[in-house]
């Protein structure tokens, strides 16, 4: 069955760089990004596994944990770790999971066999405290993701979950936010007492709360 937006994200045992784990208890009550590269040794997921490391604190100080994937054993992603180092100045603290028998590879459809029937994909998954995925962002193995954009998915998430906003196209931290058109003029009077720009009734922009 296709995981979709709002689905508890499947608990697994697998073994990692970390060692092993359970996946629901291992993300605690922190939000989690769980993402599988297609192969080790390859130039674009080194490029992206490099980059996730040095982004490590922003993921920390938004309560988020990281962890990657790939078909490739825990010993490969090791050696791997010191390419990574050497050409991308920073090592993966963050586990790797070694999914030699691709169970949680299927367990989470990342496997595209029409892309290619050996390796994942790049896929992504927002999973919220509560464990239920938030969002999906699904690439192929010849197009690295941007990880800055993930981290602007969780800023919106986060923003969203605490007020009743939505954010608009390109939105960044910082931007005015959308009212959700849920929410009636009276209601939305008492939530944002200093007012809004309303282009339409269905569009009204306000300062991001903070
Ligand atoms: C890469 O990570 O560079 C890559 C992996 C599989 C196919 C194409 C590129």
């Amino acid at each position: 069955m296709t995981l979709q937006i709002g689905d508890v994200a499947p608990d697994f045992n697998a073994n990692t760089t970390a060692g092993p784990i359970q996946f629901h208890a291992w993300l605690g009550d922190s939000w989690g990004v769980l993402f599988s590269h297609p192969k080790d040794f390859t130039p674009v997921c080194t490029t992206e596994l490099g980059y996730t490391e040095k982004l490590r604190p922003q993921f920390e100080q938004r309560n988020v944990k990281v962890i990657g994937l790939s078909v490739d054993p825990v010993d490969d992603h090791e050696r791997w770790a010191a390419d990574i180092e050497a050409t991308q100045g920073a090592k993966p603290r963050f586990p790797l999971i070694g999914d030699a028998d691709r169970s949680v590879s299927n367990l989470y459809g990342m496997l595209h066999p029409k892309a290619d029937s050996t390796f994942t994909v790049r896929s992504v998954f927002i999973i919220d405290p509560s464990k239920k995925v938030r969002a999906m962002i699904t690439y192929p193995a010849s197009t690295g993701r941007n990880f800055d954009e993930i981290l602007r998915v969780i800023d919106s998430l986060q923003l969203t979950d605490k007020h009743k906003v939505a954010t608009p196209v390109n939105w960044k931290p910082g931007d005015d936010v959308i009212i959700v058109p849920s929410l009636s003029t009276d209601e939305a009077k008492k939530l944002f007492p200093a007012g809004w720009n309303e282009q339409r009734p269905y569009l009204r922009l306000v300062k991001q709360p903070s």
